[in-house]
């Protein structure tokens, strides 16, 4: 990619593949962070998308369906899925795993009431022939109560959620939940007594199937697989408000017999430490648009320290596993890289995540929307897609104005702002995420249910919205098809 006037270069990166297990961490840097607003149009006026089109999802009309019928907030998805990112329907249905909660709680209250509930619908019918909002069936929630909270040693919890994950499905309708099980420890007025306590967690179950539908047996064991070491993944003690949770698990085809995850966590540096180095900034020799390195690390920008975090599994049964140090770093870059997946295509391993454009570090923006690195292996010197800046796909924003929030969007800003986010990436480039706000400030909706899946056309380093998927780009509401189909008997 070539330097946009008035703004510097992005970082070499070579996408050549390093074992596994060693310590080589690829970096989003600064200077390609900041190719997101070169490539915002400065002119964009209100209400306008001021980032590519290519680059852009299509709006979300405020006609929205609601995928639950009312019964439950719905955000953070995913699929039943194999070591390849395969998505299963088990006996004729199609099954995804959300968090949900309560209706009559805020939206934004939801974070700490999260509980793990799944959806079912027959499988193997044409988006466009099923109901507006998917054809979805509520099922529960997936966990006999209060299971997940029995793994903290200290019980005097306020709140105990279940946060995101991914459900792998074996032989004869075995399954494993991957899941992050956070407590928190708050007073009356809602402060943080202690920090929040947040472990990644697998608990085997059985799916079962009739006529009428699915249900699940088990998931009465829960296993500890990994608490933030402070060494490589920050924890409580270094930082209050650090991120460690989202297990996605795979396999590798170039390491065979390994079992592998990746994890949203942080940077393990005391919080304010000026920790960002000349690497993280990543300005090619010379470039007049670099930055200086201690006005960057003394800013704000030293409190954004997300990274994307691998674990090996060390025994087969998936309940015992090690770290291994970050594939990706976003120091005074962002603060969150979330739910972080591995998609592999044409023999080229992306490292999909997603980001808010609330997260991103002092001197930095971009929309909020799912962002995507390519290399030849799981862990290489990952290139950023598109320009060198890492975005695939934003919510058309416009970066003249402000953030805003999705409770109070910003005056000026694009209706489709908070149109979506949690994107999770499927077999075929299909994109599904939950809405979280639709409109402008004077005129809004709140989401709480999985908005219209979308289609990206993924090519080496270039990522594009294909507009001739659906409905100018918008496909089924809620829509997470099978691509492959158990049935009794079959081998995963
Ligand atoms: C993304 C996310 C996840 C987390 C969940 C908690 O939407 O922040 O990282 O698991 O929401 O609600």
């Amino acid at each position: 990619p070539r330097a946009v006037e008035g703004f510097p270069e992005p970082t070499v990166h070579s996408q050549e593949a390093h074992p596994p297990d060693s310590d080589f961490t690829s970096r989003w840097t600064r200077a390609d962070a900041r190719q997101l607003k070169a490539m915002s149009d400065p002119a964009a006026g209100p209400r306008e998308n001021s980032m590519p089109e290519e680059y852009t999802a299509p709006t979300v009309p405020i006609s929205f369906p609601d995928m639950s019928g009312g019964r439950v907030w719905v955000w953070d998805s995913w699929p039943l899925t194999d070591s390849a990112a395969d998505q299963y329907s088990f006996k004729g249905w199609e099954v995804i795993f959300s968090l949900v909660a309560d209706r009559n709680l805020g939206f934004d209250d939801r974070h700490t009431y999260a509980k793990l509930g799944y959806f079912f619908r027959k499988a193997g019918i044409p988006a466009d022939q099923r109901p507006e909002n998917g054809g979805w069936t509520y099922g529960g929630l997936v966990f006999p109560e209060g299971v997940s909270g029995e793994v903290f040693e200290d019980q005097s919890f306020s709140h105990q959620t279940e946060w995101s994950g991914s459900t792998r499905i074996f032989k004869g309708g075995n399954v494993k939940v991957f899941y992050t099980a956070v407590a928190f420890y708050r007073n009356a007025q809602g402060e943080d007594v202690k920090p929040a306590d947040a472990r990644i967690m697998m608990t085997p179950g059985k799916l079962k199937a009739d006529a009428n539908g699915v249900r699940f047996t088990g998931f009465e064991i829960h296993h500890e697989l990994l608490k933030p070491d402070g060494k490589w993944y920050q924890n409580g003690e270094q930082n209050p408000y650090y991120n460690f949770r989202d297990p996605f698990t795979f396999k590798d085809p170039a390491h065979p017999g390994k079992t592998y995850m990746v994890f949203e966590g942080n940077t393990a540096t005391v919080r304010g430490t000026p920790a960002c180095t000349e690497e993280d900034l990543g300005y090619r020799p010379g470039d007049p648009h670099a930055e200086d390195l201690e006005t960057v690390r003394s800013s704000d920008a030293r409190l954004q320290m997300a990274n994307v975090g691998l674990a090996v599994a060390t025994n087969d049964d998936l309940s015992s596993w090690r770290f291994l140090p970050p594939i990706l770093s976003a120091n005074c870059v962002t603060d969150q890289t979330e739910r972080p997946q591995i998609y592999m295509k044409d023999g080229k391993y992306y490292l999909f995540t997603i980001s808010h454009r609330s997260t991103f570090a002092e001197g930095i923006d971009g929309p909020e929307g799912v962002y995507a690195f390519v290399g030849n292996g799981i862990r290489s010197d990952y290139q950023p897609v598109n320009r060198g800046s890492g975005l695939a796909v934003g919510n058309p924003t416009n970066l003249n104005y402000a953030t805003g929030f999705p409770f109070d969007p910003d005056y000026n800003q694009h209706p489709g702002t908070f149109q979506a986010y949690s994107h999770y990436v499927m077999p075929g480039g299909l994109v599904q995420s939950f809405i979280d706000t639709v409109g402008t400030k004077d005129s809004f909706r709140r989401g709480g249910t999985l908005g219209p899946t979308i289609r990206l056309d993924i090519s080496g380093e270039t990522i594009t919205v294909d507009r001739s998927y659906g409905d100018g780009g918008l496909g089924g509401y809620a829509d997470i098809p099978a691509n492959r189909h158990a049935n009794p008997g079959t081998f995963i």
